[in-house]
C-alpha cells in the first residue's frame, strides 16, 4: 500500500489517510500530562465506548501543551472507525509495536493489532501476533526522541512510513499521548509514568527454566529435574503444560499420571526447584465440572450477541469463556487459585488466551481464529459493556490481571509469577511474556533478537523466546547456538512442542551438553548483574535487554543493528551467529565468565563497558544457593582510568524490599599511579550487605589484559597493574 503525503491540517477538511477518505475531528484538549507528555483528546471521545485498558492510572492534567510543541496528531473519524496520523519531518529511526517480527527498525512497516494464535508465525507473515502495543517511538538524528501512544484496545493497523505513523481502528474515537523527550530511554521511562513498570520479579525467575509440551507425568517431571543435579546444569524451574491436567480441564490434576500435586512439588522444592503450571482460559463445558458449575452460578461467561453463552473448541473440547471485563468475573476467577496454589505451585503460566478458539459453529472468516467480534463483554466498575472487536486485544491483559490478583492473595507475603502469551500494552504489570510458538529455525533464532528488543522497547522488559525453537526438531548446532545468546535474554527458557524431539541442554549429545552447561553456568555467573539490572528496569521502565544504539543514541551506525543487543547498560553480547555487526564505539573489552567459555566456538562472545563495574556471583546450580561468598567485581576503566557500578541484593522472593529491606551499592574505581583501588563508595537500603558478602574479588580489565587482587566489602580491593 501506497501513502501519500499528508495535505495540510484544516479542521473541517477531508484528510486523506491510507488511500481512504476520511473526516477531520478538531482536537478538543491538548494538555500536558507529564514532563514533556501532552494528552490529545479529540472532539467526541467517550471513554465509555473506547476505555483506557492500557495506562496505569488516569492521568493528571498539569497545564497546557507548551506553545514550542510540534508533534501534533491529525485524527479522524468514518464509518464509526477512528483513525490517527502524525507527520513525520526528516530522518527518523522508528520503533517500537511490540510483540511483532520482522526488523528491529521498524520504518517502512504494517502490523495489525488483533491478538492471533500464530504457529511459526504464519498467519500474515508474522504480522498479527500474540499481543497488541499500540506504541511507536521514534529517533531523530540528533538522538533525541519521541513516542506516541494509541491509547486504544479497538482492532487496528499500525503503519510505521517514512513521512507519517498511521493508526486505522476499527472503533470509536480515543486519546493519544505523545512524548517529546532529550532520549529514547528518557521516553522509555515516560512510557512507564503512563503504563507503570514491571514489579521486581522474585529472584529465582532470573534462572535457567526448563519446559516442554508436556512433561507428562510426575515420573519424566522427576526424571528431568534429577538430570539436571546429577549432570550438574543449572536450573531453577520446571514447568507444567497442558497435560497435568484431567482431561485438560483448568484447576485439575491428572489423576493418574500426577496423582499428588503436593509431594510433585515438594520433591521439586527439596530439590531447589520451582513449579510452574498452565491454566488456560477456556473452560471445559461440562456441567458435572465444578469450575463450569461455579462460573456458570456465578454468571460470568462471555455472550453471544443474541444474550446466549458462547461457547468454542479448544483442547478440552466446547469451553465458555471468562468475560474477565467483569468484576466480579475476575474475583471469582482470583479465588480459584487458592487450593490450587496451595499444593506448592511456584508460578503460573496463562496461555492461548487471545483468545484461541480452535473450531466452532461459527465460519473461521468472520472469527479469525477466536470469538466472534460481535460476542458481547458486559464490563462493569470503569469497563462499559462493549463487543469482542474493542475487548479482544485486552482478553489477554483482563484475564492476567485476574490472575495476578489471585496469586497474590493465595501468597500475599510473595512477589507473583506470571507468564503470558497475549496482553497488551502496559500489561507487563501483570506477567512477563514470551515470544509463542516460534520454529526451530536459523530464521527464528535470529529473529528471536529483535522481537525480544522490541518488546523491551515497547514497555514488556521481561521477556524471551522459546530457546531452541518450539515448533519442529532442534539440532545439537541450532539448540547450543540459541542457548549460547538466550542464557543473556531477559527470560531464559527451553521449550518444545508435542511430537518434536527431546530439547533439553543433554538431549544432543555430550559436545552439546558441554557447551550448554557453559552457556548456563555463564547466566548463574552474571546473576547479580542482571538482578540489578532487573531492579532497574523495575524502578524506571528502562529495557533490561537494550538496543546497542541504547550505547550512542547520536551513532547512525548502531540505529538498525539488530543482531547484538546490551543487557543493562553495560554488557553488550554478540551471538556466535552474528556476522559483521556495527558495535558501538569506545572502549568495550572482551572477558571470560567460565573456564573455558572463550574457546567454545557456539559461545556468544561478551564485552563489558569502559568506565563500569560489572557484579558477578558465582556458579551455583539454583538461586537458592549463596552466589556472594566471594562476589567478583569486574572493572572496565574508562579512558581516565575510573569506573563504576551497582549492585542491589535483596530477599528471595518476599516483599520485605518494600519496607527498605534491600542494599544498593555503589562501587567505583579509580587508578592511582600503578594501582587501581576498587570500594564500595556508598549503599542505599537497610538490609547490612556484609552479611551476605565479604570477600570480594576483583578483575581488572585493561587492553585485553586482566589484573586481579582480593579484598573485602569494608576495607576494598587495591589491584597492582604491575
Ligand atoms: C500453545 C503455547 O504457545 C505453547 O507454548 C504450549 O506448549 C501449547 N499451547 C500447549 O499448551
Amino acid at each position: 500500500m501506497k501513502f501519500k503525503n499528508s495535505i495540510a491540517f484544516v479542521i473541517t477538511a477531508v484528510t486523506v489517510l491510507s488511500g481512504t477518505a476520511q473526516k477531520a475531528v478538531t482536537i478538543q484538549s491538548k494538555t500536558l500530562v507529564g514532563d514533556n507528555i501532552v494528552m490529545f483528546v479529540p472532539t467526541g471521545f467517550d471513554k465509555n465506548k473506547t476505555p483506557s485498558l492500557i495506562l496505569e492510572n488516569e492521568p493528571v492534567v498539569k497545564g497546557t501543551m507548551p506553545s514550542s510543541w510540534t508533534l501534533v496528531p491529525e485524527i479522524s473519524f468514518e464509518n464509526n472507525k477512528a483513525s490517527a496520523r502524525l507527520s513525520l519531518n526528516g530522518e527518523i529511526s522508528l520503533y517500537g509495536g511490540g510483540e511483532v517480527t520482522g526488523p528491529l527498525l521498524r520504518n517502512g512497516q504494517s502490523i495489525k493489532l488483533w491478538n492471533t494464535d500464530t504457529g511459526a508465525y504464519s498467519v500474515e507473515g508474522g504480522k498479527r501476533l500474540y499481543q497488541s502495543h499500540p506504541w511507536v517511538m521514534g529517533v531523530r538524528k540528533d538522538g533525541t526522541s519521541f513516542g506516541v501512544l494509541f491509547d486504544t484496545s479497538w482492532k487496528a493497523e499500525l503503519h510505521t512510513n517514512s513521512d507519517a505513523i498511521i493508526f486505522n481502528t476499527e472503533g470509536a474515537l480515543f486519546r493519544i499521548f505523545i512524548i517529546d523527550r532529550a532520549s529514547p530511554q528518557e521516553v522509555l521511562k515516560g512510557l512507564a509514568e503512563l503504563t507503570g513498570t514491571m514489579k521486581m520479579p522474585a529472584r529465582w525467575t532470573l534462572g535457567y527454566h526448563q519446559c516442554r509440551f508436556s512433561y507428562d507425568s510426575e515420573t519424566r517431571v522427576k526424571e528431568i529435574a534429577d538430570t539436571f543435579r546429577a549432570k550438574k546444569l543449572p536450573c531453577d524451574v520446571i514447568w507444567m503444560d497442558i497435560d497435568y491436567m484431567d482431561g485438560y480441564k483448568v484447576f485439575t490434576f491428572d489423576k493418574k499420571r500426577f496423582p499428588n500435586p503436593t509431594k510433585l512439588n515438594s520433591y521439586l522444592h527439596d530439590k531447589g526447584f520451582k513449579a510452574v503450571y498452565m491454566i488456560d482460559p477456556g473452560v471445559k463445558a461440562d456441567t458435572t465440572y465444578s469450575v463450569y458449575q461455579s462460573g456458570s452460578k456465578n454468571d460470568v461467561w462471555v455472550k453471544r450477541s443474541n444474550g446466549k453463552e458462547y461457547q468454542g473448541q479448544v483442547w478440552p473440547g466446547y469451553c465458555a469463556f471468562p468475560d474477565y471485563s467483569m468484576p466480579r468475573t475476575r474475583e471469582w476467577w482470583a479465588g480459584l487459585y487458592k487450593n490450587f496454589l496451595a499444593t506448592g505451585i511456584d508460578g503460573v503460566w496463562n496461555d492461548v488466551n487471545e483468545p484461541a478458539v480452535f473450531e466452532s459453529d461459527i465460519p473461521e472468516s468472520e472469527r479469525l481464529g477466536t470469538m466472534p467480534s460481535d460476542n458481547v463483554h458486559r464490563g462493569g466498575g470503569n469497563l462499559p459493556e462493549g463487543p469482542h472487536l474493542l475487548y479482544h486485544n485486552a482478553y489477554g491483559r483482563l484475564m492476567v490481571e485476574a490472575s495476578y490478583n489471585g496469586i497474590t492473595a493465595a501468597n500475599p507475603n510473595k512477589r507473583p509469577f506470571l507468564l503470558t502469551r497475549s496482553n497488551l500494552l502496559g500489561g507487563h504489570r501483570y506477567a512477563a511474556t514470551w515470544t509463542g510458538d516460534n520454529y526451530a529455525s536459523w530464521e527464528h533464532l535470529k529473529l528471536s533478537v529483535p522481537m525480544s528488543i522490541t518488546l523491551g522497547l515497547s514497555g514488556q522488559p521481561f521477556n524471551g523466546p522459546d530457546i531452541g525453537g518450539f515448533l519442529g526438531n532442534t539440532s545439537g548446532e541450532l539448540w547450543a547456538n540459541w542457548i549460547s545468546f538466550g542464557v543473556f535474554m531477559p527470560f531464559a527458557r527451553g521449550h518444545a512442542c508435542a511430537g518434536t524431539n527431546n530439547k533439553e541442554p543433554w538431549a544432543y549429545g555430550p559436545e552439546i551438553e558441554v557447551s550448554s552447561r557453559i552457556a548456563l553456568e555463564r547466566r548463574y555467573r552474571l546473576l547479580p548483574y542482571l538482578y540489578t539490572s532487573f531492579y532497574k528496569s523495575s524502578t524506571t521502565g528502562l529495557p533490561v535487554m537494550a538496543p546497542v544504539f541504547f550505547a550512542d543514541t547520536k551513532d547512525a551506525r548502531l540505529r538498525a543493528e539488530e543482531q547484538v543487543f546490551l543487557v543493562g547498560e553495560n554488557l553488550l553480547v554478540i551471538p556466535a551467529f552474528a556476522k559483521n555487526p556495527n558495535l558501538p564505539a569506545g572502549i568495550w573489552e572482551k572477558f571470560s565468565l567460565i573456564d573455558g567459555d572463550l574457546e567454545d566456538k557456539y559461545q556468544a562472545t561478551i564485552k563489558v563497558k569502559g568506565g563500569s563495574i560489572l557484579p558477578l556471583g558465582n556458579v551455583i546450580q539454583n538461586t537458592n544457593e549463596n552466589s556472594f561468598d566471594t562476589l567478583t567485581l569486574l572493572v572496565c576503566l574508562d579512558k581516565d582510568g575510573k569506573a563504576a557500578g551497582q549492585l542491589y541484593i535483596d530477599g528471595y522472593d518476599g516483599l520485605e524490599y518494600k519496607k527498605g529491606d534491600y542494599g544498593l551499592l555503589n562501587f567505583v574505581a579509580q587508578t592511582k599511579g600503578k594501582k587501581v583501588i576498587i570500594k564500595l563508595k556508598d549503599k542505599s537500603g537497610k538490609r547490612d550487605s556484609s552479611k551476605e558478602i565479604n570477600k570480594i574479588n576483583a578483575r581488572v580489565l585493561i587492553n585485553g589484559k586482566e589484573y586481579n587482587a582480593t579484598g573485602t566489602l569494608k576495607d576494598g580491593v587495591t589491584v597492582s597493574l604491575i
